[in-house]
């Protein structure tokens, strides 16, 4: 199936490592012309030179993803660069895990900051775009989490936040050829779950209540994305689509 990626331009926000990384592989293997932007510099730069090694089109950016400024930066630079901005997944995010009573300000600020009010941020920065083209591609990546984990009283009400904004979008610039839309992930293996000290358990745990018995992978992600950020995919806007073995609960 020709998803129709060819030559468009897409930005995956926190795409060092991870699932970001994976989706920028993919969507850069489907023709696309991909920016590959982080908080962590080194890392990024390494991802997008592996992506231009493998003669796919790729293009750093580095730069925080909750300051306002190095935002339009990223966007004004990709349009520079590539000659416009097509699809954007708001993938940038992290978890600050803690029981409510012992969460600081900072554990909900930062948490926030980083996956509502980034993907706020850039998604305000490309809509012009979009809006002009009379097409354009939100992904947001939200989390089987949506639904609630203890001590992650920030983090899902993020993710569940990310959820709300889709849906509002959706309606509000789907006049205008934009779809917007959301993921949620179960358990994926990657360095940001294997760096808690409760990986083993997570994981089992995970397996143990998921009908299709394996660890998600960056993969299985990134193929959803390269889906709805494709032609294919117009008349989707506003789902949430779980990538989690069946896992809903
Ligand atoms: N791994 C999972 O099981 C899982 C499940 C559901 C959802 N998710 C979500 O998927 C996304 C990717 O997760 P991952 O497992 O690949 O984690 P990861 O830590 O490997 O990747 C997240 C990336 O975001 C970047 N980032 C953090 N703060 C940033 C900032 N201020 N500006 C720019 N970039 C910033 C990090 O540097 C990192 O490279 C996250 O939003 C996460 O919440 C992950």
């Amino acid at each position: 199936m020709d998803l129709g990626l060819k030559d468009k331009v897409a930005i995956v926000t926190g795409s060092a490592r991870g699932l970001g990384a994976a989706m920028a592989r993919r969507l850069a293997e489907e023709g696309a012309k991909v920016v590959v932007t982080d908080i962590q510099a080194e890392l990024a730069h390494a991802t997008a030179e592996a992506l231009q090694q493998a003669g796919l089109q790729a293009h750093c950016v580095v730069g925080d993803i909750t300051r306002a400024a190095e935002v339009q930066r990223l966007v004004d630079e990709t349009v520079a660069t590539f000659g416009g901005v097509h699809v954007l997944v708001n993938n940038a995010g992290m978890p600050r895990d803690k029981y409510l009573v012992k969460m600081s300000e900072d554990d909900w600020d930062r948490v926030m900051d980083v996956m509502l009010k980034g993907a706020f941020l850039a998604t305000r920065a490309v809509m012009p775009h979009f809006i002009e083209q009379g097409w354009g591609r939100v992904i947001n990546i939200s989390s089987r989490a949506h639904l609630g984990n203890p001590t992650q009283a920030n983090y899902s009400a993020a993710k569940a936040g990310l959820i709300g904004m889709a849906k509002a979008l959706a309606i509000e610039e789907g006049r205008y050829g934009v779809t917007v839309n959301c993921i949620a992930p179960g358990f994926m293996d990657t360095e940001m779950v294997r760096a808690l000290p409760t990986y083993e358990s997570i994981k089992e745990r995970a397996i143990q209540a998921q009908p299709i018995k394996r660890a998600g992978q960056p993969e299985d992600v990134a193929d959803a994305v390269a889906f709805l950020a494709s032609e294919r995919a117009g008349f989707i806007s506003g789902e949430v689509l779980h990538v989690s073995g069946g896992r809903y609960g």
